[in-house]
């Protein structure tokens, strides 16, 4: 469909259900002047506040756009224009979001955007997207994290993260879950405003047709970019409300069909300090323009506990408010960082996830936790409370509690009931160049084994005069909760269809398909095989959690507790 056509589709922007959704144009744009050029790029789809009738579509320009808006129909919108100048290099960026709202659930629109200095103006960029039904339906969703840009001047960039945009448009979801560490801009700290553009130009490719949904990771933790190092992220997302004052944007909720998506920003939890950090020799001048003084070494942006509880808070009333709503059947969380992760090379287990959120996941019967931080793939059995004193200090082997996840089963049947037990997937697998698909095991009995962080690991001065590093410190444990990790790739998608079920009562299930991208390994930890990126994503396991419906008498009945959740 040519941009022209969409645009004649008519006068509300509805599409007949059978037209093709526009490949968004993924090529960069060339350098142009950017004083006074509003031409948009980096377009992409995020859900309004009710993703059943509103979407906010988003975009950049390089330079300041005159009367930024989208067309859709006959309609015009006006785009609100939000401004922030990086912290280190003093560009500014200008970005812009157009709320549309009042539309009709589970139709396909056409869109356009423009503005009055659009070099395109004539020919504007186009595409079209679907909202989300209305109750109980089937629906499509996909996710992973960690993808980075195709671009690989830049730290972490790899080519796989084209391949991995173009393999989300192939599986066609109503929608995306980026889970965090978007493109590890704070890795390239004096040019960070560029490496976002190479994503935001990539990611078009897909988060133009469809919303993607992110979440912070530790790579958006940017120095002088605001008081969490989000300015940037902020900026360019505009993300349903989670009404705390002074928090906007970090986490939220929204509801698609019977699904409850929790989206939250685990940074403000962990205990790892992974953020934007300058290990030195070289301190980190910002430029003059931005009036930061330079960043010595050994400084780091650590913000766990930055919203004083606040976010857990909510966590909990959104938790509470999801089991006691008779049309809300599953509970998905989005977080950045692991609950339980066996990667050796990777970053581990958090304990700090495991103290604050797990055990509001197992109270409110959390079905799925979809994870991204480790460049691989891992799936836990259904967890439920916690065994205590499983961990172990490797130097000394005195006993460590690491809250280790239980297990509330070890059967890897392929059919888990979610009721029971939450499944943890790590989806780090978009499109990093640093695969970590290498997992912990014992030497003695080849039972999975995993690190688990369990204090801060702040920079320290190294034997390097002048160089400073943050040396983690792991406790490991047995990972009793491990049911399956993907060693021939760190590279997938994981591709989700909901189906409600068929009356009131009955049972609901999520089918997950998990997709691998074999040979994308730049280095196989395994075989040390070199390899290349690759577009070709075959099916790595394919398994099913079930539930019964939250309008079944019996539905809320706590598994772990045997008492009832009280409805409203
Ligand atoms: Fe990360």
């Amino acid at each position: 469909m040519s941009r022209r056509q969409v645009l004649a589709a008519g006068g509300t922007g509805l599409l007949a259900a059978t037209a093709t959704p526009a490949r968004a144009a993924t090529a960069r744009r060339a350098a142009r002047t950017t004083a006074g050029d509003g031409t948009p790029e980096q377009v992409h789809l995020t859900w309004g506040d009710d993703p059943a009738t509103s979407v906010v579509v988003s975009w950049v320009s390089p330079g300041p756009a005159a009367r930024p808006q989208v067309r859709i129909g006959q309609r015009v919108i006006a785009a609100e224009t939000r401004e922030y100048t990086d912290g280190i290099s003093g560009e500014t960026v200008w970005t812009y979001h157009a709320r549309v709202g009042g539309l009709r659930p589970g139709a396909l629109y056409a869109y356009a955007v423009t503005a009055d200095n659009d070099d395109d103006a004539a020919d504007p960029f186009s595409s079209t997207f679907r909202t989300a039904p209305q109750g109980r339906a089937p629906f499509r969703f996909t996710s992973f994290g960690d993808l980075g840009t195709p671009n690989t001047e830049w730290v972490l960039s790899y080519g796989q993260s084209a391949y991995a945009v173009e393999a989300d448009e192939s599986f066609g979801p109503l929608f995306h879950l980026l889970n965090g560490d978007l493109c590890y801009a704070n890795l390239n700290p004096g040019v960070q405003t560029m490496v976002w553009r190479d994503f935001g130009d990539n990611n078009q490719g897909s988060a133009a047709n469809r919303p993607w949904m992110p979440c912070p990771g530790n790579h958006e933790v940017e120095f002088g970019n605001g008081p969490q190092g989000f300015a940037s992220y902020l900026t360019r997302y505009t993300l349903p409300d989670n009404g705390v004052p002074g928090f906007g944007g970090r986490w939220y909720a929204l509801r698609v069909g019977s699904v409850l998506f929790v989206s939250l920003d685990a940074d403000d939890v962990v205990y790892q300090d992974a953020g934007a950090f300058v290990a030195g020799p070289d301190t980190l001048t910002p430029a003059a323009s931005t009036g930061h003084p330079p960043i010595a070494p050994g400084t780091s942006f650590y913000i766990r506990g930055y919203s004083g509880g606040a976010q857990t808070a909510w966590l909990e009333q959104a938790l509470a408010a999801g089991r006691t709503d008779e049309s809300v059947d599953w509970i998905v969380v989005q977080m950045h960082q692991c609950a339980a992760s066996s990667s050796a090379r990777g970053n581990g287990s958090d304990l700090g996830i495991r103290q604050d959120w797990l055990p509001l996941f197992d109270r409110y019967q959390v079905d799925l936790v979809l994870a991204g931080h480790d460049h691989n793939y891992e799936r836990s059995f259904p967890l439920r409370g916690a065994d205590p004193d499983a961990g172990r200090d490797p130097a000394t082997g005195a006993v460590v509690n690491t809250l280790r996840p239980h297990a509330v089963t070890t059967a890897d049947t392929g059919v888990f009931d979610t009721s029971a037990g939450t499944v943890h997937l790590i989806l780090g697998c978009g499109g990093a160049v640093d695969n970590a698909n290498d997992y912990g095991t014992s030497r003695t009995d080849g039972r999975h084994q995993a690190k688990v962080l369990t204090c801060a690991n702040r920079p320290a001065v190294t034997a390097t005069p002048g160089v400073y590093a943050r040396p983690p410190s792991y406790a490991v444990e047995d990972a009793t909760w491990s049911a399956r990790r993907d060693t021939s790739t760190g590279y997938g998608i994981a591709v989700f269809d909901v189906d409600p079920g068929t009356e009131a009562g009955g049972q609901t299930s999520i089918t997950v398909r998990y997709y691998h991208a074999v040979g994308a390994d730049p280095v196989n930890p395994a075989t040390g095989a070199p390899g290349r990126p690759t577009p070709d994503y075959t099916e790595f396991e394919t398994f099913t959690l079930v539930r019964p419906r939250a309008d079944s008498p019996s539905a809320t009945r706590s598994a772990s507790t045997g008492t009832s959740v009280t409805r409203t």
